[in-house]
């Protein structure tokens, strides 16, 4: 259903050149094995069966999201975390999902009901909702794979969109403690096309991208085998 409060409700984007780029075939043949490749990888790093779908958990109870709330899943990929989201508010309230890639967002539309959440494909440089639209916010597993600069505009947008003391949930990848943790990550991230993104943002640091946006940290932590940050803050 399409929503009065769209600015530009136009579908496939055009695609920004990183993106073009690099994800677009990634992504093609990718978005067949995301699910399942999401849930071996939770059942290794989080404690086995139904590890993605606590890790998901975990970051809706950050999200904390309350009856009648507008929130925002920024790169939504398959949409699996709105989806939850659009579940836990069972229609009293707002779930908008906003990805660039029409195959993930394929396998979102076959997993959603419309009445719980609406998808929509779209550069999260541009969100095309008005100033304080959304109460809340969240990027999951995304910043990472932008280019500095993209990453700065999505996360200004996100600051953007979000009213006033609104809160956004950021996950990212994590620069673990351990040196043997680190270099471990460090081998497994070369095998991904954002592997040059992935460094950039462990040298600028999470935090300092997000506080750099205009928002306020509130609480992070490190979760998941120390492969993941949540960082939770304000606008
Ligand atoms: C690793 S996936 C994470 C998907 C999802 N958040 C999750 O938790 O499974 C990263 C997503 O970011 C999306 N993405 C990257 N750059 C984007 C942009 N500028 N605008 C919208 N989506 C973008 C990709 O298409 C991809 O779906």
């Amino acid at each position: 259903m399409p929503n009065k409060h769209l600015k530009n409700d136009k579908t496939s984007p055009k695609l920004p050149d990183y993106y073009q780029r690099t994800y677009v075939a990634w992504y093609e043949w990718f978005s067949r094995i995301y699910d399942p490749f999401i849930k071996v990888l939770f059942f290794i790093i989080n404690g086995g069966f139904g590890g993605e779908k606590r890790w998901r958990q975990l970051i809706i109870e950050w999200i904390d999201p309350w009856p009648g709330e507008k929130i925002i899943d920024i790169c939504c990929g398959t949409g699996t975390l709105s989806i939850m989201l659009g579940q836990r508010l069972a229609g009293a309230g707002e779930v908008m999902g906003i990805d660039l890639s029409s195959r993930l967002l394929n396998q979102a539309r076959k997993k959603h009901k419309p009445e719980e959440v609406t998808f929509l494909e779209g550069d999260a440089q541009k969100i095309p909702f008005s100033q304080g639209y959304f109460d809340k916010a969240v990027i999951c597993g995304a910043l990472h794979e932008m280019p500095r600069e993209v990453r700065r505009r999505v996360l200004a947008e996100a600051h953007r969109v979000i009213r006033p003391n609104g809160r956004i949930v950021v996950v990212e990848h994590n620069n673990p403690e351990k040196k043997w943790k680190r270099s471990l990550f460090d081998f497994l991230e070369r095998f991904n096309p954002e592997y040059q993104t992935y460094r950039d943002l462990l040298k600028c640091g999470l935090i300092d991208e997000i506080e750099r946006a205009g928002f306020r940290v509130v609480r992070t932590s490190v979760v998941s085998w120390e492969f993941f940050q949540i960082v939770l803050a304000q606008s």
